[in-house]
């Protein structure tokens, strides 16, 4: 008989799979609007305008990232907002990991291409599991990423492991609205799940999984009234989308700080 943590190693791989699946399917579609992959726009206050451009700047406002220092970015897909964190701070260095070994062949050739060159690196890996050494990093950086993940408390473990003290995580993220749903809510919210091979928890639930991991949660906040919706998968033409217009979901963002160690 399986013993449980063969059983959820099991689980958990089969999850990589079908989420391996999903961007091999999904990047070049997603690349035909740019070489951001997040499905909302970000419209700060101090900042004009509703590009992809504008959503980057504004996320390297609110996540504190600065200059000079070591950036993680958890879940980079084809490196495109790392690559603008880089151009706008000349010393800052960038890791970048995503899952797809596709996306990693992508954002290999952008990086050779761009005066970034040099502070900006992606590799294929998983996030739980990083190839860096303890303390490497000054943030990390989840930009609708950390959304997909099936082990949580894995997750930060290891984002502690790599954090310098004082380090930060910021997430930006689609989650699963808290409280109660009608039968026709949890449907879409399942259908959702499984289309994008998305876990989409509550904000609860992350936050929850951070302070259990070594973070002090410095803000939880419900984003969706600043943020644009970009849906681009109706004209992918790919059967796997359909649309679900009562998903229980929001636009949230929680920032946390490691606990010193
Ligand atoms: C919606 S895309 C966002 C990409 C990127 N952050 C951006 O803003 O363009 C989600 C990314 O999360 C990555 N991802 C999901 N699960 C992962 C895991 N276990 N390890 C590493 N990356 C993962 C996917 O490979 C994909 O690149």
């Amino acid at each position: 008989m399986k013993t449980r943590s063969a059983k959820n190693s099991g689980i958990a791989q089969s999850w990589k799979d079908e989420q391996l699946r999903y961007w091999r399917e999904t990047t070049d579609h997603y690349l035909k609007f740019g070489t951001t992959m997040q499905a909302g726009i970000i419209c700060d206050e101090d900042i004009e305008g509703q590009s992809y451009e504008d959503n980057n700047r504004a996320i390297l406002k609110r996540s504190g990232v600065r200059d000079g220092q070591v950036v993680l970015d958890a879940g980079c897909g084809v490196g495109g907002p790392g690559l603008c964190a880089a151009l706008h701070f000349p010393a800052l260095e960038v890791h970048g990991i995503t899952l797809s070994p596709y996306q990693a062949g992508i954002a290999q050739k952008m990086i050779t291409e761009s005066p970034a060159a040099g502070r900006v690196h992606v590799q294929a890996g998983d996030y739980h599991k990083l190839p860096f050494p303890n303390r490497k990093f000054d943030c990390a950086l989840f930009l609708e990423s950390a959304g997909y993940s099936f082990q949580l408390e894995e997750l930060f473990s290891e984002m502690a492991r790599v954090l310098r003290d004082d380090g930060r995580v910021y997430i930006k993220d689609v989650f699963c609205r808290a409280g109660e749903m009608t039968v026709q809510e949890w449907k879409q919210i399942a259908a959702f799940r499984q289309i994008y091979v998305h876990h989409t928890p509550t904000m609860e639930v992350m936050a929850a999984a951070l302070s259990a991991t070594g973070f002090t949660v410095r803000s939880v906040l419900d984003l969706s009234s600043m943020v644009i919706n970009k849906p681009r998968e109706p004209e992918f033409g790919l059967p796997r989308f359909r649309p679900l217009p009562d998903l229980p979901v929001h636009w949230g963002e929680i920032v946390a700080i490691k606990t010193a160690t």
